[in-house]
């Protein structure tokens, strides 16, 4: 199984952003979870182009940007440029999907598409040939620190289903609620990455956190 950690910094402290970058850089964290918010997307605004460069400078995991914002294929060249290595775009917010798709593997970055907890997953039955990603959102999408909602493990079990039959290097991400009992529950139901904000960069010890959730890995982790 492919496994992996994405440490969100959307709950880190931003006073001081180095030194929890440096946190995720000695950890054995696998990415950087980084969220953009629009507020018309999503009601919420976080952070734009200066702290993605910011993190991209001195980050040694691959930037997973997660937007959340409508029409994103308008920033896509600029986020390639900043660092992304994967670009995640919601269903929701996009006119043309596959447009936007084509033009973020256009940059080289990975494409992923995230669905809201309350869009099916067979909305991507047109294109998850051409994912490199899906992220499904256990909370709805904007603010950190909610509870998980428990219709999603049915929701990985689907898609891992659809994934196997039509594009078995494409991963699942989930996001939202992420901690050790429900981490472990999504690994067992097929998750491959599992993005945690408040869980980790809450926590007393945050590196530790990271290898604890790490340890609920299916056989070995690559
Ligand atoms: C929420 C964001 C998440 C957020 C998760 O809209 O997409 O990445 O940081 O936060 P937790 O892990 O606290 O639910
Ligand atoms: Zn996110």
């Amino acid at each position: 199984m492919r496994q992996f950690i994405s440490p969100s910094i959307l709950s880190a402290d931003f006073n001081n952003l180095g030194r929890e970058i440096q946190i995720i850089n000695n950890s054995q964290a696998d990415f950087i979870h980084l969220d953009v918010m629009d507020g018309i997307f999503v009601p919420n605004i976080s952070f734009g182009f200066p702290v993605i460069e910011h993190v991209n400078k001195i980050a040694t995991k691959p930037l997973d940007l997660h937007l959340m914002i409508i029409e994103p294929v308008r920033y896509v060249v600029h986020l390639a440029e900043a660092g992304a290595y994967i670009i995640t775009v919601h269903y929701e917010a996009c006119k043309d999907l596959h447009r936007t798709i084509r033009h973020i593997k256009k940059q080289g970055v990975k494409a992923s598409v995230c669905l809201n907890p309350n869009t099916p997953v067979n909305v991507l039955n047109d294109i998850i040939t051409e994912l490199d990603m899906v992220l499904l959102m256990s909370v709805n999408p904007g603010v950190g620190g909610q509870v998980f909602i428990e219709s999603t493990y049915a929701k990985v079990r689907e898609l891992k289903i659809m994934i196997d039959k039509y594009n078995p290097a494409c991963l699942i991400e989930v996001d939202g609620g992420v901690n050790y009992e429900t981490g472990r529950k999504l690994f067992e139901a097929g998750a491959n990455i599992l993005a945690s904000g408040s869980f980790i960069f809450k926590s007393e010890n945050p590196a530790e956190t990271i290898s604890k959730l790490k340890s609920f890995c299916i056989n070995s982790c690559q």
